[in-house]
């Protein structure tokens, strides 16, 4: 693997993407945006965290916020559990850590929500520490280059192994992006790839890309395909939120705010689910933002 790092840090360091968070070294704003990039396309999580960082540039300015507030912001963003566990992280950051994000791996592990890859982003990306994060794109090169499906410690192992020290924040910083945007997921530029001749992966399939054999397809730690979204409880649950955020919403009327025509049990079963992630409340006949 130590092969590639010097090629993939001349590819990559004139060619990082311009994104705003890459501006910053707070660790605040970086969790923000670590945990809503996670399963959000970048370009949307751009202006959202803007106004985000706007609105609470600080853990105490989010835990002192209604959820229903943080929930607001983050309507369209998609899966509001992350969005209900960063208001919780908030506020133990204000009650285990005077309001300052921890700078130490068990502490932020310790944090609602916060993941081994969300931990490490905080501190390679705001205090530029020598640890290597593994996101999906990480996992998909590391398993492609060495032409293995990996464990995810084992992927950790290696990406910790192949850490260029000193330089891991631009180091991380070019491997998501490598991953992003030559390495996808489903269709590699291997013809554009500066790491080719490294590439076990490359060195077996050349240019005629044969996805069943992709090593990335049964690594752990690689996105999967995605569930049908058309007729998905998450589709129903999501048009729920979305008009909470602007109103009220009536038991009686869920199942058709839903759009699941009359499967009232259906959607009484959603609501529950709902509220039982603390996302909604239900008061009476009306259900709302908590
Ligand atoms: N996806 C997750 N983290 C990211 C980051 N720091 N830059 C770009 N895309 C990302």
């Amino acid at each position: 693997m130590n092969e590639i790092v010097a090629p993939l840090l001349a590819w990559g360091v004139p060619r990082l993407r311009d994104l705003p968070w890459r501006a910053t070294r707070d660790r605040w704003a970086v969790l923000v945006c670590e945990v809503m990039a996670q399963q959000t396309q970048v370009a949307r999580v751009v202006p959202k965290w803007q106004q985000f960082m706007q609105r609470w540039p600080t853990p105490g300015d989010c835990a002192q916020a209604p959820l229903a507030d943080v929930l607001r912001l983050w309507s369209g963003l998609g899966y509001p559990r992350r969005c209900r566990n960063l208001h919780l992280a908030a506020r133990a950051v204000v009650e285990r850590h005077d309001g300052v994000v921890p700078n130490d791996l068990a502490s932020l592990l310790a944090l609602p929500g916060v993941g081994p890859y969300t931990a490490r982003a905080v501190l390679a990306f705001a205090d530029s520490a020598d640890v290597a994060v593994v996101d999906t794109n990480v996992a998909r090169v590391l398993a492609r280059v060495t032409g293995t499906a990996l464990s995810s410690r084992v992927s950790q192992e290696l990406a910790d192994a192949t850490l260029p020290k000193g330089r891991a924040w631009e180091w991380n910083q070019v491997i998501i992006d490598f991953g992003a945007q030559v390495c996808t997921a489903r269709s590699p530029r291997c013809s554009e790839c500066a790491i080719a001749g490294g590439c076990r992966t490359y060195a077996t399939f050349g240019t005629s890309w044969n996805a069943d054999a992709d090593p990335a397809r049964t690594s752990a730690l690689t996105s999967k395909p995605q569930a049908r979204f058309d007729g998905s409880d998450r589709q129903a649950r999501g048009r729920l939120m979305k008009m909470l955020t602007t109103s009220g919403v009536r038991v009686a009327d869920v199942a058709s705010v839903m759009k699941l025509g009359d499967d009232d049990r259906r959607a009484w079963r959603l609501v529950q689910s709902l509220e039982r992630d603390g996302l909604v409340v239900v008061d009476g006949e009306w259900c709302r933002l908590p």
